[in-house]
């Protein structure tokens, strides 16, 4: 695996793998790898021979009150995951490389990150939309994987590739969880062991909606009902959303369907977590 820093030197590495005919795939992430990113090399690698992973906690995506500067780093350890699952190229920036001095442009999301996620955390979405951009720009890839986690991320990234004709494949890959139903995060790590088992609220409440909707029940108001009644068992947990979605809007959706998106946001503690279930959708928890 060859690990670089620099924009130049990437160039030139993923120019010599285009001119052998190699197509070319990029894994972002922002470090403190776990399975469920590893999982999204595995995805990539099925689609690309060249795998690239990028390595950044980006600034721009992380409010002022937000956990940019605590937010684990591990840049050892993730290069021996990111090379013993197969990635080829580690692009592993300086935020001064990808944000130069007078850096001003920036990517606006569309109207749908002003909800959820987004009213929780202004300005996320165009950091991440920002640098999703720059790093399609300096590595061209033919694939980009993000997980299914993220899933308003995964959206408004999918909008933007085709409103600005980024000529970029995007898959989205099923979340990743620990045995107890719990969803892979990086944040986990922040968890005390009592609010680790009182994260297990989110994946049961959302699951228990899926099931339920599996069962007949295909009215938002009695599924929220539902997934609402879980969460409030568990009293030291902040409920922030709890939704049907349209798939493709994310906007709330009066009646589920298949497809339809149940997702959650909550807090456990300090440590705001989210989660979802894509209605009809294999899920790692099945
Ligand atoms: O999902 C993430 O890890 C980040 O938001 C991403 C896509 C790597 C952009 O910084």
């Amino acid at each position: 695996m060859q690990v670089i820093e620099r924009i130049e030197p990437l160039r030139i590495a993923l120019a010599e793998s285009r001119r052998g005919g190699e197509r070319i795939a990029l894994v972002p992430t922002l470090g403190a790898l776990h399975e469920g990113h590893l999982a999204l090399v595995d995805r990539a690698r099925e689609r690309a021979a060249c795998v690239v992973m990028s390595l950044f906690v980006n600034p721009l995506q992380f409010g002022p009150d937000e956990d940019f500067a605590r937010y684990p780093r591990d840049r050892e350890g993730d290069g021996r995951l990111a090379e013993a699952r197969g990635v080829d190229i580690l692009f592993a920036p300086q935020p001064d490389e990808l944000y130069r001095a007078g850096h001003t442009v920036t990517v606006a999301p569309n109207a749908l990150a002003s909800r959820w996620d987004g009213a929780s955390r202004p300005g996320h979405f165009t950091g991440v939309l920002t640098v999703v951009a720059k790093l399609f720009n300096i590595v061209q890839p033919d694939v980009a994987i993000f997980g299914q986690k993220d899933i308003q991320q995964a959206t408004l990234i999918r909008a933007m590739v085709r409103d600005l004709d980024f000529p970029i494949e995007i898959i989205v890959a099923p979340t990743v969880r620990e045995p107890d139903g719990v969803a892979l995060s990086s944040r986990n790590a922040y968890l005390s062991a009592p609010d680790r088992k009182r994260a297990r609220v989110l994946s049961r409440a959302i699951f228990a909606m899926r099931d339920a909707f599996d069962g007949g029940e295909h009215s938002t108001v009695a599924l929220e009902s539902l997934g609402n009644a879980v969460v409030r068992a568990e009293r030291k947990v902040q409920l922030e959303y709890l939704a049907v979605m349209n798939p493709d809007t994310l906007e709330p959706a009066p009646v589920a369907a298949q497809g339809s998106i149940i997702a959650i946001a909550a807090r456990v503690g300090t440590t705001r977590l989210i989660d979802n279930v894509i209605l009809g959708a294999p899920d790692s928890s099945a």
